[in-house]
C-alpha cells in the first residue's frame, strides 16, 4: 500500500543544514546562489538547478542517447547481477532510493527480490516522488511504498524498520555521487551510513575511462547535454525573470584529468550584462560558469571513500568493458 501522507522529514535540529523544500523557497535559494556565483570569481553554481521540468525531460533524452553510456551500462549490469544483488539483500529486504529517479532501475531489483518488504525513495520535490511512487505502487500493489519528502544530502530521520523487515539496503544509482565535491560525498555517504546502520548501499559509480568516451558522452551530436546545461539560463529566465540570451553562451564540457572529472561551463560568447536582484553583472568574452563537475573513480578510488564513511567494500559488479561500476557496501554496524 501507499502511504498517501507523504512524510516530510526535514534534519532535525540543525538549522544550518535544514534547506527549504516548498518552491517560493527554492526560487529564493536560485536566486541568491544565481547572484553569488555572478559576484564571486570563478563563477560555479550547483547542478542542483539543472532539475526543473523541462530539465528533468532533457536529462532523461540524455539517457537515451547513443554517446551517453552510464545509464545504460547501469541497467545492463543491474539486470544481470539482479539474482546476486538479490541475494545479498536477503529476504524481505526494504530499499531506501536516494533520489527518486528513473524506476526502472529499481524495478530490476524489485523482480529480484525474495518479498521486498517496504521501498522508501527520498526526494526534495515531493511533486516528482508521489508521481515515481504511484506509478510504482500501480505495478507493485503489495509492495508498502513510502516516499519521503527530505533532501537527502542533509541529516535525515527514517521511519523505524518494520516488524519482521529483513535488511535495509540504500540506492544510490546513475553516479550521481560524482556530482558531489569529494567532500560532500563523503558527507552524503556518512548520513547514509546513519540511516542504513546494520544493512548496505548499493551504489553506482561510473569509471574513469578513455577520455574521448567521457568526451563524447558530455558533447553529444545531437546537442541534448549542451540545451541540458542552457537550460540552466532558461530557467533563470522563467523563474527570476533574468534575460539571458541563450545563444550568447556556448555549452563547454570536458574532461580534466588532474581532477578526474568531467567539468560543464557556460561560456559567453562576448562581454555582456546581466541584470538580477537589482543589480547588474558583467561577464567578459570568454568567462565562464561553472555548472557541473562529474567525477569519476576508480574502484578503488570508490571503495577508500566508503571506507572514509564507515562502509566496509563488498562485491563489486560490472560491465565487460569496465565502464561503469556498481558497488555492495557493508553499512557501518
Ligand atoms: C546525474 N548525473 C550523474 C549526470 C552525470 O553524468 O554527471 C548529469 C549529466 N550531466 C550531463 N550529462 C549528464
Amino acid at each position: 500500500m501507499l502511504t498517501r501522507s507523504l512524510i516530510n522529514i526535514e534534519a532535525g535540529g540543525d538549522a544550518a543544514g535544514s534547506r527549504p523544500a516548498d518552491s517560493d523557497a527554492l526560487v529564493g535559494e536560485f536566486a541568491h546562489d544565481l547572484m553569488r556565483a555572478l559576484s564571486t570569481k570563478p563563477h560555479g553554481i550547483s547542478p542542483k538547478y539543472f532539475y526543473d521540468e523541462p530539465g528533468s525531460l532533457l536529462f532523461d533524452r540524455i539517457c537515451d542517447l547513443p554517446e551517453y553510456y552510464p545509464t545504460r551500462t547501469e541497467l545492463g549490469i543491474l539486470r544481470d547481477a539482479a539474482a546476486d544483488i538479490a541475494a545479498h539483500m536477503g529476504p524481505r529486504a526494504e530499499i531506501v532510493e536516494f533520489g527518486a529517479g528513473s524506476l526502472r532501475k529499481v524495478r530490476l531489483l524489485l523482480d529480484a527480490m525474495d518479498r521486498p518488504a517496504r521501498y522508501l525513495p527520498i526526494d526534495i520535490s515531493g511533486e516528482h516522488l508521489a508521481r515515481s511512487a504511484t506509478s510504482l505502487q500501480r505495478d507493485y500493489p503489495g509492495l508498502d511504498v513510502q516516499p519521503v519528502v527530505a533532501d537527502y544530502t542533509q541529516r535525515l530521520l527514517l521511519p523505524a524498520a518494520l516488524p519482521g523487515a529483513g535488511r535495509r539496503v540504500g540506492f544510490f544509482p546513475g553516479s550521481t555521487i560524482g556530482n558531489f565535491t569529494p567532500a560532500e560525498a563523503l558527507h552524503f555517504l556518512q548520513i547514509a551510513g546513519q540511516v542504513l546502520r546494520g544493512g548496505a548501499l548499493l551504489l553506482g559509480a561510473d569509471l574513469i575511462k578513455d577520455p574521448a568516451v567521457l568526451h563524447a558522452a558530455y558533447n553529444d551530436a545531437q546537442g541534448v547535454t549542451a540545451a541540458f546545461n542552457l537550460n540552466l539560463l532558461a530557467r533563470a529566465n522563467r523563474e527570476l525573470g533574468t534575460r539571458f540570451v541563450l545563444e550568447q553562451f556556448a555549452h563547454s564540457a570536458f574532461y580534466n584529468a588532474p581532477q578526474q572529472r568531467i567539468e560543464m561551463h557556460l561560456v559567453s560568447r562576448r562581454r555582456q550584462k546581466v541584470a538580477l536582484g537589482g543589480e547588474c553583472y558583467e561577464l567578459e568574452e570568454g568567462e565562464s560558469l561553472h555548472t557541473e563537475n562529474s567525477y569519476k573513480f576508480t574502484i578503488d578510488s570508490l571503495r577508500a571513500l566508503a571506507m572514509r564513511a564507515g562502509f566496509r567494500p563488498g562485491p563489486v559488479w560490472t560491465d565487460e568493458n569496465r565502464l561503469f561500476s556498481v558497488h555492495w557496501l557493508h553499512a557501518p554496524g
